[in-house]
């Protein structure tokens, strides 16, 4: 089992804890190491996207895990279930993922999981999580309501309680994680569309229908056909 967090590297200001960890797994650090900052001038999300938060008031936190085996296939589900019950084990809340990497509390997004990784041999798991940022604080732009978990939670308190459950996470088996990711899917039975995937399935839309064996998620469509949908290519919206 990898213990996340020995050793931690803390940065008042970087650009982004992701692109630290990446040189770090580079230099050859060990598996584990966690690199997190108060505050970040290029946080990075998926698909390109900018992550911002105010100083102090989010937790910033990539991890190292290596070497990356076939025990971390199912990655991608793994991380964003573990953030999931860091969460909850520190404010009583009940979160869900929407696939593949937003974690929501009641439809708002509280967390979102960015991993980047160089097969076999390293995967930097980045996770920004919204610890105590105020409504009128988030962006106005944002793409989704954002949520915070408030209640007097400190920043140092959330990154104990991520790296805990990483550890919990990255390597249990594949039935577990499938199951717990279900269990937690705030999309399955609701109107989803996406653009991006390769081949005949391009763009389109239907009913999220779970997450099969490999973590895609599948989508019945209007004329009784599936699709399965890997997180690496599309972009997934409501509606
Ligand atoms: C997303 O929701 O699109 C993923 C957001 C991931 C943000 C975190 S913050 C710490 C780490 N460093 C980055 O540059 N990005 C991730």
């Amino acid at each position: 089992m990898t213990t996340f967090g020995r050793p931690r590297l803390h940065l008042r200001l970087t650009d982004s804890t992701n692109d630290r960890a990446r040189e770090l797994a580079e230099a050859g650090a060990p598996g584990g190491t966690v690199v997190t900052a108060e505050e970040q001038t290029a946080g990075r999300g998926r698909r390109g996207r900018v992550w911002s938060a105010p100083a102090g008031s989010a937790l910033l936190y990539s991890a190292l895990l290596r070497p990356l085996e076939l025990e971390h296939v199912l990655l991608p589900l793994s991380v964003p279930i573990a953030v999931c019950e860091a969460i909850e084990s520190l404010t009583p809340v009940r979160c869900e993922v929407k696939w593949p990497n937003d974690i929501w509390i009641e439809e708002r997004k509280v967390a979102g999981v960015l991993i980047e990784a160089r097969p076999p041999d390293w995967a930097v798991i980045g996770v920004g999580l919204n610890v105590a940022i105020a409504d009128e604080d988030f962006p106005a732009d944002l793409r989704w309501p954002a949520t915070s978990i408030g209640s007097g939670v400190s920043v140092a308190r959330a990154q104990l309680a991520v790296s805990r459950e990483l550890g919990e996470w990255v390597e249990a088996p594949q039935a577990r994680v499938l199951a717990a990711f279900r269990e937690r899917d705030a999309l399955a039975g609701r109107e989803v569309s996406w653009e991006g995937a390769g081949g005949a399935s391009g763009a389109g839309s239907g009913r999220a229908a779970g997450i099969d064996e490999r973590g895609n998620i599948v989508v019945e469509l209007s004329d009784g056909g599936r699709v399965s949908l890997g997180s690496g290519e599309v972009s997934l919206r409501l509606g």
